[in-house]
């Protein structure tokens, strides 16, 4: 598929409105990848795609899953939109051609972050929170820190997610947990401590 295709079958997949966003994460993605030595075109293709699945109602979700063989917990279950990450990794192999692993894995969790990410993922999880169009309160800090120290910048929104989640009462999934506790123990340093 050429770019060109790529990005006409993502639009009519999606509102205009999450198109944009499609395209705002591929370019914050793309600066990130140029600013931290990663490869821009992996970044690029995994920026543009990571959505790729929103436009998929909870019902749709829960039966791609199904159809896919992707296991679903009970969070996802109850949180059916968290499915879009992983039901869009799966959509980009089979609808774009997209296989590989690093971008697939990107997609599959930039909403939730997982464990051990790779710097490919951590640019796109962070891409999707500072991408032009966002303006929660703490965005400005964020795409600033975004350019100085990744991992902080990724703590920062992390911390932000499950702030907003626990304000609505949802469930937090686990491999959000476990993304946020790596990320500090891994740098134990002062200046990544969460933030207030
Ligand atoms: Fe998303
Ligand atoms: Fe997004």
């Amino acid at each position: 598929m050429t770019i060109e295709q790529v990005k006409c079958k993502l639009q009519s997949m999606l509102t205009p409105k999450r198109f944009a966003h499609s395209l705002a994460v591929r370019d914050a993605s793309i600066r990130l990848a140029q600013h931290y030595g990663v490869d821009e075109h992996k970044a690029a293709a995994a920026g543009l795609l990571h959505d790729c699945a929103k436009g998929l109602s909870e019902e749709q979700l829960l039966k791609l899953a199904d159809e896919f063989g992707i296991l679903i917990d009970s969070i996802q279950k109850s949180e059916a939109g968290l499915l879009h990450a992983p039901i869009g990794a799966e959509l980009a192999r089979k609808e774009f051609d997209v296989h590989d692993r690093e971008i697939l894995t990107a997609i599959r969790y930039h909403t939730t972050g997982c464990e051990d990410m790779g710097l490919l993922a951590k640019i796109i999880c962070l891409a999707d929170f500072i991408a032009e169009g966002r303006n929660f309160p703490e965005v400005e800090d964020l795409r600033r820190i975004a350019f100085a120290d990744l991992d902080a910048a990724l703590l920062m929104g992390m911390d932000l997610t499950i702030k907003h989640v626990i304000s609505k009462g949802s469930l937090i999934h686990p491999d959000t947990v476990k993304a946020r506790n790596n990320l500090i123990l891994r740098n134990p340093q002062p200046g990544i401590k969460a933030c207030d």
